[in-house]
């Protein structure tokens, strides 16, 4: 079955998750984390990633926005920076513009004029998630912004991928599901989407009952995948 529908994850998939700690370094009054934040932003993506599936499991949701500030607590006390409320201030701020990466406004723009549908579907709330395209200025390529706020669980449980047939009337093996998280490109293999994981770090596969169907190391091979 052909493709139709290209979905994409939206955080470190689209938007660089790394840019926030990496931009407030670069700037001399937070000189505090020019040295560590890498760890710092790899603390708070785990513990925010961490938060959200242990909210899944006990059924204590609350949105990603809440997810996030207590994954970027918990990462400010281990790096020895929780003092500095303008640093949190300022990280929390940097999060909702994040950027793209590069290849995404033409990656995007071939799908939509090939006549493909084309969507993000994500852990963040609908404020941020249209924060996060504005500000990347790619409101005019996307169809739908599909929050899992409109469940209220978070990926990978199978109710925030049924959003995808809900709003597109389509068939799962319609859809070429892309995400940088490898647990949710195997998340989504096994709901029944095509799936390309984009593995930029060159990380190893997840050990999960289910693999992604691609593998590339950016997006630009994305339109490919869909058949164009
Ligand atoms: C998202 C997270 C998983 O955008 O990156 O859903």
């Amino acid at each position: 079955m052909p493709i139709t529908t290209c979905i994409f994850d939206a955080y470190g998939t689209l938007f660089d998750v790394a840019a926030a700690a990496r931009q407030a370094a670069s700037e001399p009054e937070f000189a505090a984390i020019k040295d560590d934040w890498p760890q710092l932003a790899e603390h708070w993506r785990l513990k925010q990633l961490q938060y959200s599936w242990l909210r899944a499991v006990t059924n204590a949701h609350d949105d990603f926005w809440q997810v996030t500030q207590e994954g970027l607590d918990w990462a400010l006390e281990k790096t020895g920076h929780d003092g500095d409320a303008a640093l949190r201030e300022r990280l929390l701020q940097l999060y909702w513009e994040l950027g793209a990466y590069p290849e995404v406004p033409a990656m995007l723009k071939t799908l939509k004029e090939a006549g493909l549908n084309t969507g993000i579907l994500s852990n963040g709330s609908p404020a941020m998630l249209q924060g996060a395209v504005d500000s990347a200025g790619i409101n005019g390529v996307l169809d739908a912004l599909l929050s899992v706020e409109s469940v209220g669980i978070f990926k990978p449980d199978p109710r925030v991928y049924d959003l995808v047939g809900a709003e597109f009337n389509c068939a799962k093996e319609e859809v070429l599901f892309v995400s940088s998280n490898g647990w949710d490109a195997g998340a989504a293999t096994g709901y029944g989407f095509t799936t390309a994981w984009v593995n930029r770090a060159g990380d190893p596969v997840d050990r999960l009952p289910w693999r992604p169907k691609h593998i590339l190391n950016d997006l630009t091979g994305i339109p490919a995948l869909a058949g164009i």
